[in-house]
């Protein structure tokens, strides 16, 4: 399939770098547990961990809603869930990125539930043009618009998830897919 380039890999360092700063600063002296939402999130969870300043205690949970389409089912279900008591911590879910928002939505509802002491939201991407419930991103790495993005750890049916650089799939031009902003602190 057709595909280009949309954010090369510096580009994704440097944000990594800056979110992990902003994280770092907001959270010293505390211990966070970091949630990341599988699978595509691997790549980037664990460069943002590991550039972290602070102390943080690591899991994953695992939401489902795509089959093997580029639209969203629009039900979203539980598959993997946390196994490290969230009750009174400090949580940050963190997401490779927010498309309709129905994934972030769901997880979200689903540990507030278990009362933590706190939960924001750190995600690479938010990709506004498909969103039907609204997210708040406490810390964002790219705003995009549109595109169907794969590559670093974003995929196609499975497929592109190991690329280095994020890639929008289709002849979109991708001078005029990136927005202003992302969070650029
Ligand atoms: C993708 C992405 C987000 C979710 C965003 O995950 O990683 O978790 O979709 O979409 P939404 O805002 O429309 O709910 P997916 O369910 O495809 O699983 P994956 O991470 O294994 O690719």
């Amino acid at each position: 399939m057709e595909k280009q380039i949309l954010i090369p890999r510096h580009e994704i360092q440097a944000k990594v770098k800056d979110l992990a700063l902003r994280i770092s600063l907001d959270y010293a002296g505390k211990e966070p547990i970091l949630i990341g939402i599988l699978n595509g999130v691997v790549f980037f969870f664990a460069e943002l961990v590991m550039a972290l300043s602070i102390p943080t205690k690591i899991d994953f949970i695992r939401a489902s809603s795509y089959g093997a389409n580029m639209a969203s089912s629009g039900t979203v279900k539980l598959v993997k869930d946390v196994e490290i008591p969230v009750k009174n911590k400090d949580l940050i879910i963190v997401e490779d990125m927010v498309d309709t928002g129905l994934t972030l939505n769901y997880l979200v509802d689903t540990l507030k539930r278990r009362e933590p002491a706190s939960l924001r939201i750190c995600a690479l991407i938010d990709k506004t043009e498909r969103r039907e419930q609204e997210i708040t991103v406490d810390y964002c790495g790219f705003k995009v618009q549109k595109g169907f993005l794969v590559g670093y750890g974003l995929d196609y049916a499975e497929h592109y998830r190991y690329l280095p650089d994020i890639w929008v799939l289709e002849s979109a031009d991708a001078s005029v897919l990136r927005q202003e902003g992302g969070d650029d602190h």
